[in-house]
Formats: C-alpha cells, structure tokens, sequence
C-alpha cells in the first residue's frame, strides 16, 4: 500500500482527475480476470506514457505496464502501485514503413498493412493486443514473428533516455525480447519495415494463417499458457496426458485445444494457477518435459 503523501506527488503530476483509485483489473485483461490495480492511469500518448514511467520512478512507486492485457494473468489479490495502460496510438505510414505507437491495436497495423498492399505482418492476423506486447513477446504463427518485419524500436531506457534500438539489439527469440526479459526497457514506437506485394497474394497468406489458428477456442483466455518446447507443442503433450476439459471451478482446459485456459464466467486467478501446476506436473510425470510459462503472471 502506498502512503498517501506519495499517492497525492503523483497525482500532482499525472492530473488527479486522470489518476483512479482501485481499478479492477479484470475488465483489462482477455482473461477478464484480476483484482484490482491500487493506481491505475490511462497514458493516451507516448509523452503521457513517459511522463507517468519517469514519475514512478522518481517516487520509487512499483509500476506495471499494461498492453490489451491477452498475455497475462493478474492475481486475484490485484496489483499494488500504479499500473499503466498504454493507449498511445499514433499510426503512420510511410510506405513500406509503417510506424506505430506502443498502444496501437495489433488489428489496427495488420490492416493497415493490407490496405497498402504490404507484406509481412499476415502471421500476426488474430492475435489480440497492442503492437508494445506483441513486439516484447515476439508473437507469432507457424514459425513466423513480428520481429521478421521489425526495422527498429524506440524506447524509454532504465536511465529516463529515449533510445532507438536496431532489431539486432532487441534480442528476439521464440516468444521473447529484452523487452519481455528487462521491462525497464519501455517500449515507445515501433517501425516495421515491410515489402510491396500483389494483395492476392497478402489475401492468401493472411488465409492461410487464420486456418493455423481455427482450433483455437473463442472463450476467454490468455492465448496459449505454455511455450511450446522445441520441436513439441504443448497443447498435444497436455492433451496426450489426458487434461482436455479438465475444470477447477470456473477455469477449464480448452476441449478444443489444451494449451489454452479458458474463464467459463467467473473464473479465480488462483483456479487458473491450479490448472497450470497440474498441466505442468502431469506433463512432467508423463513425458519427462518441462513447460514454460508463456503468459505472464502478475502479482
Ligand atoms: N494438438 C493436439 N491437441 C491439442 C492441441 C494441439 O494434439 O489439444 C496438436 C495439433 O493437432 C497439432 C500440434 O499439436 O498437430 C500443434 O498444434 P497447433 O497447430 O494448434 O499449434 P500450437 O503449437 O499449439 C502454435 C502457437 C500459437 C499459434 C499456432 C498457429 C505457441 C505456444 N503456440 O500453437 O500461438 O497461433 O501455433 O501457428 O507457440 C500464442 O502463442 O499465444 C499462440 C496462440
């Protein structure tokens, strides 16, 4: 709990009127699931988003930052100290650039790139989430990731510096980033870098990743829990140790795939914990592998 002198500094400089008290969570997240954030502060633009990371710093409050919340389970007790939802959405194109916010729906950029006939973000067509947590946990379809079409990423670094980053030094690998690895790295704006193509073409490719992603469940869920480990999906391993529609309270293993976790309605952080310890220990048990957390879990 934060003190209240420290609580009234920061709303000094944030705007009292745009600084909320206990925001639940759970309407943020895909999963709709989360207590509340003790501070919860919108930043509409990438200065908001500075400004309000440079004031938690400086008053050495815990802070958070919150994308479209589809990669993450927040915990049933809430999160102290300020979380900051980046709803920073400038987009431009400079073809075959396209520059985007880290708040800019991950939606938003796909179809963009589509209207202007350039290629390269088809595999991420689907996925939920703002271009910030995609870029941080390099999603992706069928051995294909944001971070293939990435130029550069401008960010805050630990020091308060805004630096631009060449992909090079952004660390991407299978679900990850220095981003994802080192959150004081906050990311500010994107620049993809994309190739003119024939729009039939972009038309089939995009088809071709929506198929990858029908046997996806459409209920509640923070996409897939696990990293798959090499050479393996986590979905079939789970699956072939026999947890398909398993259910602790109102949080169940996808009948249709087992490496999502799906809220039937009322769904606890803590059921969706139980879930993931079985699915990891049988796993365990059963084939000798280790699953790894793909989503994050906040407390
Ligand atoms: N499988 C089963 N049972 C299941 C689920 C899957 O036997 O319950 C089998 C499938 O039949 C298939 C294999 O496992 O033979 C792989 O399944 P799938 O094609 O669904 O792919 P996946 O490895 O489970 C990955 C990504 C998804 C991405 C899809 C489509 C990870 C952890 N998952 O899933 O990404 O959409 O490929 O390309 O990398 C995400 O990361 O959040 C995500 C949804």
């Amino acid at each position: 709990m934060l003190n209240p002198k420290t609580i009234h500094q920061l709303s000094k400089i944030l705007g009292s009127n745009r600084l909320n008290k206990n925001v639940s969570l759970a309407s943020h997240t895909t999963f709709g699931i989360g207590g509340p954030a003790e501070l919860f502060y919108e930043a509409q633009t990438s200065e908001e988003l500075i400004k309000a990371v440079k004031a938690a710093r400086e008053l050495k409050i815990p802070y958070f930052i919150l994308g479209g919340g589809s990669n993450i389970l927040v915990a049933d007790q809430g999160l102290a100290g300020l979380t900051i939802k980046i709803k920073s959405q400038r987009l431009k194109i400079k073809s075959p650039k396209i520059i985007a916010e880290a708040g800019t729906p991950l939606a938003k950029i796909v179809k963009a790139a589509q209207e202007h006939s350039l290629s390269g973000l088809e595999c991420c067509i689907g996925i939920p989430g703002t271009v910030g947590g995609a870029v941080a946990g390099n999603a992706g379809a069928k051995n294909q990731w944001i971070s293939q079409c990435i130029k550069s990423v401008t960010i805050l670094d630990k020091s308060g510096e805004i630096i631009n980053l060449k992909k090079d030094n952004c660390q991407f690998g299978y679900r990850t980033s220095c981003f994802k690895s080192n959150p004081s790295k906050v990311i500010l704006e994107v620049i993809f870098e994309l190739e003119k193509e024939n729009p039939k073409i972009i038309k089939e490719k995009t088809k071709q990743f929506l198929e990858a992603r029908s046997n996806q469940p459409k209920e509640k869920s923070a996409g897939s829990i696990f990293k798959n480990p090499a050479n393996d999906s986590a979905g079939r391993l789970i699956d072939a140790a026999g947890l398909k529609g398993k259910r602790v309270g109102e949080a169940q293993i996808s009948p249709q795939h087992a490496n999502f976790i799906i809220n039937l309605d009322k769904a606890k952080a803590s059921d969706i914990l139980t879930l993931i310890k079985l699915a990891q220990s049988r796993v365990k048990e059963k084939f000798g592998v280790e699953l790894k957390l793909e989503i994050q879990y906040r407390v």
